[in-house]
């Protein structure tokens, strides 16, 4: 969100670029169309100059979102901007390519032959509020086909969940009901998890994995509680699996873990294209195991572009280059270039991980062998600087690693997370953890040398 500004804080309400005679050398306002036009060569170089102030993606340990693609993937990207995926009579062909996506990730979490279907959309924020209405929506008909009431719906998940399912609950009237973390804990823990469940109750959310520190929600067990509730209250709770950053690295890296259509009681899954999908931003992608695990109602015919096809998503216009994205990575890795890539990862976060616990001041929340994401924290003796001093002086070093703290009740424990994606090398890696020691060095008091040893730092 953005404030209409009168004039701008700094009171400099132009961009001044002076390129002498060359370029551009008169203002142009900031907050105000200009009143006249400029060559778009010139405007290139003014916009391309003050993005230079963004941070460096490649350095970015922050985000799970796609940093990098190949040159052909990104020529690609850029000859289909025009093509706007709701447009399916004039862009057929991608929506083709959409198809293809869907019936790919049907497979890959191992849905029932020719029952499951699914759309691609945003990201998983949009994935997971169309998830969520189907969940609720079907609560409801059960509920009306039953004469009872349906005006109190609730939701159960970790408190550990993303902030979309906080939106989605708040958005559409929705009680969420968050199960605690503890000490130790960072995630769902199932049986608290059932203590909360009651006839209200549209689903639990299953995470693979949890934003906060890469760890896996047991989402088989969950099942099984599941089951077992069923068998003793009557009550049958579908799961829909969050599976934003694991959907495209379970499959691949422990196709044994069992979170998936293999279990009944997931109903539907979401993830995001542009997190280890490795597309740019934005693509997602929403799954339901079966036509009537999204009531009709929540469909729309779209007929006034030509074609007639029923849709769902928040969106109506929205482009279709990210999806022709996500198929140019489904054909040019496969199986076998997904598992490299993303085994790499892996093998990088762990490197990284073992590092950072060999260091004085640090404990590990997780390891990175879930998720290529991990955190730590300060061990409680250490108290010579915060993992926000930390966070600031890696940032002088052009890394950024957010410093957070955890939900409620774990309030107090604030922990550093890493996530390491493809660009992310194991050279960079041994450059980040050098950075690392030389800036805990520094905040401690502690000097190294160039023989790398150790002495008072003085001030
Ligand atoms: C578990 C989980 N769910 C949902 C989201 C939201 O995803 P997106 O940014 O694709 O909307 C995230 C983002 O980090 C996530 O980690």
């Amino acid at each position: 969100m953005h404030k209409n500004l009168g004039s701008n804080e700094d009171g400099n309400d132009n961009i001044s670029p002076t390129y002498a005679s060359r370029l551009l050398s008169f203002p142009l306002p900031k907050y105000t169309l200009p009143d006249q036009s400029v060559d778009p060569e010139t405007v290139y170089r003014v916009i391309k100059d003050e993005l230079q102030l963004d941070g460096n993606a490649h350095m970015n340990l922050a985000t799970f979102v796609t940093t990098w693609m190949e040159p052909s993937a990104t020529q690609l990207m850029s000859e289909t901007f025009e093509k706007n995926l709701i447009d399916r009579d004039e862009y057929p062909q991608t929506a083709e390519i959409e198809k293809r996506c869907v019936n790919i990730l049907a497979k890959l979490w191992n849905a029932p032959d020719d029952s499951a279907f699914g759309t691609s959309t945003v990201g998983s924020s949009e994935a997971c509020m169309l998830a969520g209405l189907a969940l609720k929506w079907r609560w409801r008909m059960k509920r009306q086909s039953q004469g009872k009431p349906q005006d109190n719906p609730n939701l159960i998940l970790g408190i550990n969940a993303q902030i979309c399912w906080e939106k989605f609950c708040r958005y559409w009237d929705i009680e969420p009901r968050y199960v605690p973390l503890s000490d130790g804990r960072y995630h769902l823990d199932p049986d608290l998890a059932i203590e909360k469940c009651d006839e209200n109750t549209i689903g639990v959310i299953g995470i693979l994995g949890s934003t906060l520190d890469g760890s896996y929600e047991p989402i088989e067990k969950l099942s099984g509680l599941l089951d077992e509730l069923q068998n003793l209250k009557g009550l049958d709770i579908p799961i829909h699996v969050d599976a934003a950053s694991g959907g495209f690295v379970a499959p691949f890296l422990q196709p044994d873990l069992v979170w998936d259509f293999r279990l009944m009681r997931v109903k539907s899954i979401n993830t995001s294209g542009h997190k280890y999908g490795m597309v740019y931003p934005g693509v997602g992608w929403v799954i339901w195991r079966h036509p009537d695990d999204l009531p009709e109602d929540l469909m729309f015919n779209v007929n006034y572009l030509g074609g007639n096809e029923a849709t769902f998503a928040l969106n109506f216009s929205r482009p279709g280059n990210g999806v022709i994205a996500q198929y140019f990575n489904f054909l040019r890795l496969g199986r076998e270039g997904y598992s490299k890539v993303i085994g790499q990862c892996q093998k990088t976060a762990m490197y990284v991980s073992s590092k950072i616990s060999k260091m004085d001041f640090f404990e590990l929340v997780s390891d990175g062998s879930e998720l290529p994401v991990f955190a730590f924290k300060l061990k409680s003796n250490s108290n010579s600087f915060t993992l926000y001093d930390l966070s600031d002086a890696m940032r002088e070093r052009g890394w950024q690693i957010p410093a957070y703290t955890l939900p409620a009740n774990l309030e107090s424990t604030v922990v550093m997370r890493i996530v390491v994606k493809e660009n992310f090398s194991s050279d960079m890696a041994d450059l980040f953890v050098n950075d690392l020691k030389l800036q805990v060095n520094k905040l401690s008091g502690i000097q190294t040398n160039e023989q790398g040893n150790r002495t008072k730092f003085h001030h």
